[in-house]
């Protein structure tokens, strides 16, 4: 009797104790933050970067240090990690389609906290915005999106006449706000208006924003510049191809996406390979990255303030993710739109209060996917299944991992082995994708032959290209081994264990739960 009060009281407790999420995104943000310095690898931190609020929350989140996307793109990577599918699945390759239309009617995060009592609200860049997302997926939220579109910079910006980068002025931004700053005012306003019932237990409320910087063009007021001087600005170490690396592998950043701004326009560069900008101009780009990053970074700060503000820092889970990596002269490359390790590496963070407070730090290899399910672990949501081989009609599965038992064992020895991205081409008249493994030594790509409709499969016989760096002894990824014959062995394992793909990776412990990696939160492992 005494046992049953207990446990009834526990449940009630457990009821009322029910979490608020603030989910955090910003875009083109790679892993240059001040937290992510160190011997490890990757470290790619230099200048010294002005980051104090994403370093604060990562020093009481879960900071995963080698989590990779599954797409280097804007919509395939976020339609991926919000439906907890892989673009194989989601079968969106582009900024054009809805993953709704062509893969399925695939349950969001958002939406599924939706769907569980909590009041879901939006603003900023969270989906692709426009028909990539049905214009911000009406489906995953409660409350009317709001976007403060970019007219909101129209008081310093000439979109006619667009340039890649701007230091505003702080005058200027007495009586005008920038879109991202503005889209921060929404998300504190909305988070004081749900903060009531949330207190109460009544109604806990799922509150995203996404920021658009540092994005294209790189517009920040002037104090953020300040915080980089020119002379404390470098040249990228490696600003040409890697040897040996196929054609298919490269993208022609002026084509993609550069080349619209009319200051990089008016310089005529062609974008091939082993071609770059002017070491100026890659100076001032850099500067403005790391200006723009940093803006990002103060307004985001000032969002997670305001839940110390309403008194809900202890009853609510923060995650931080930038949609992928970014290019800034390294290859001599620009934005994203590759498979090389700085375009798939990106920044992703998970606050659980009582869980991660004291910090962790895990360099397990991990992926974009795994997102919703750690989110539904951490707020004690039904967990999710493992998504069958076909889930076209299965409106809530993943194809993830819950993250929460890397809080326990962030060096966990049966962890995945390896993860999963991949990029499109459309060259020699057919449509060819790279799909590329990162292990803990290699970096393992494949340029084949891709069959879309109605498979979505690779053909693994007809090969355009292959990848393969040595991450111990090569981490910039200069050289490609592919085809030194001195690797043919390793070569063959990979190429096998990249055929088996992601479900052949995913860790051990699934479906068996053992060697002391559960933690202390109840843990139901997708997939049993
Ligand atoms: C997709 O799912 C949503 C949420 O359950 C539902 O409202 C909508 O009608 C579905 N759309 C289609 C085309 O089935
Ligand atoms: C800002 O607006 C106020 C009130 O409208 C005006 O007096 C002031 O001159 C403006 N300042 C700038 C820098 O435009
Ligand atoms: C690009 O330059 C690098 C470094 O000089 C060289 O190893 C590589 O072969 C070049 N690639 C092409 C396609 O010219
Ligand atoms: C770019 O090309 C245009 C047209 O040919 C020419 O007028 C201009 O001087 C070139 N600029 C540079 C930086 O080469
Ligand atoms: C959370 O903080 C509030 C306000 O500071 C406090 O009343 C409450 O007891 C705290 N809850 C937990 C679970 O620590
Ligand atoms: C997956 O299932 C859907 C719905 O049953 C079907 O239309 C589609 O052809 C299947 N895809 C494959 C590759 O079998």
């Amino acid at each position: 009797m005494m046992l049953r009060v207990t446990l009834l009281l526990l449940v009630v407790t457990a009821a009322l104790a029910r979490m608020n999420v603030l989910f955090l995104v910003s875009d083109d943000m790679r892993p240059e933050l001040s937290i992510f310095k160190g011997k490890d690898f990757p470290s790619p931190v230099h200048p010294p970067m002005h980051s104090p609020n994403l370093d604060a929350l990562a020093r009481r989140s879960l900071l995963l240090k080698r989590a990779h996307v599954q797409q280097a793109v804007c919509s395939p990577s976020r339609s991926s990690l919000l439906t907890g599918r892989r673009p194989d699945t989601t079968h969106v390759y582009d900024l054009q389609v809805y993953w709704r239309v062509v893969g399925g009617n695939f349950t969001t995060i958002p939406q599924y906290f939706k769907e569980n009592g909590y009041r879901t609200i939006g603003s900023g860049k969270i989906f692709h915005p426009g028909h990539a997302s049905n214009y911000n997926d009406p489906i995953s939220w409660t409350d009317p999106y709001f976007e403060s579109g970019k007219e909101a910079n129209m008081f310093v910006y000439d979109y006619k006449a667009p340039v890649s980068w701007m230091n505003v002025p702080m005058d200027l931004l007495k009586n005008n706000s920038l879109q991202d700053t503005q889209n921060a005012d929404f998300a504190i306003k909305m988070i004081r208006e749900a903060a009531p019932q949330a207190r109460s237990g009544e109604r806990p409320f799922f509150i995203a924003q996404g920021f658009h910087k540092p994005h294209l063009a790189f517009v920040a007021p002037q104090m953020f510049f300040d915080m980089y001087p020119e002379s404390s600005i470098s040249l990228p170490a490696n600003p040409y191809a890697p040897d040996k690396m196929p054609e298919i592998a490269w993208s022609n950043y002026i084509t993609t996406e550069l080349g619209k701004f009319v200051d990089i326009a008016k310089l005529n560069a062609s974008g091939d390979i082993n071609s770059t900008l002017p070491n100026d101009v890659i100076l001032k780009l850099r500067r403005a990255y790391y200006s723009a990053l940093s803006y990002t970074d103060y307004e985001l700060g000032r969002v997670v303030k305001e839940l110390e503000n309403q008194g809900l820092a202890n009853n609510t889970i923060i995650s931080f993710w930038g949609d992928h990596g970014w290019q800034l002269g390294e290859h001599g490359e620009w934005c994203k739109h590759t498979d090389f390790e700085i375009a798939t590496h990106a920044p992703m963070m998970v606050h659980v209060p009582g869980l991660t407070d004291n910090g962790i730090v895990t360099e397990e290899l991990t992926e974009f996917v795994d997102l919703f399910p750690t989110l539904v672990e951490a707020a004690g949501l039904p967990a999710l299944d493992l998504c069958p081989e076909n889930s076209t009609n299965v409106l809530l599965c993943t194809e993830g991992n819950s993250l929460i038992p890397l809080i326990t064992n962030p060096a966990s020895p049966n962890w995945k082995k390896a993860v999963f991205s991949q990029y499109p081409r459309n060259e020699n008249n057919g449509d060819q994708m790279g799909y590329s493994m990162t292990t803990d030594h290699y970096r393992y790509t494949e340029w084949v032959q891709f069959n879309s409709q109605p498979l979505y499969r690779p053909d693994w016989t007809q090969v355009f290209g292959v990848e393969l760096y040595d991450h111990y002894q090569d981490p910039e990824e200069n050289k490609n081994l592919a085809y030194d014959s001195a690797y043919s062995a390793i070569v063959a394992q990979l190429s096998k264990q990249l055929h088996a793909g992601w479900r052949a990776a995913r860790p051990k412990w699934v479906g068996q739960q053992k060697d002391g990696i559960s933690t202390n939160a109840s843990v139901r492992l997708p997939g049993d």
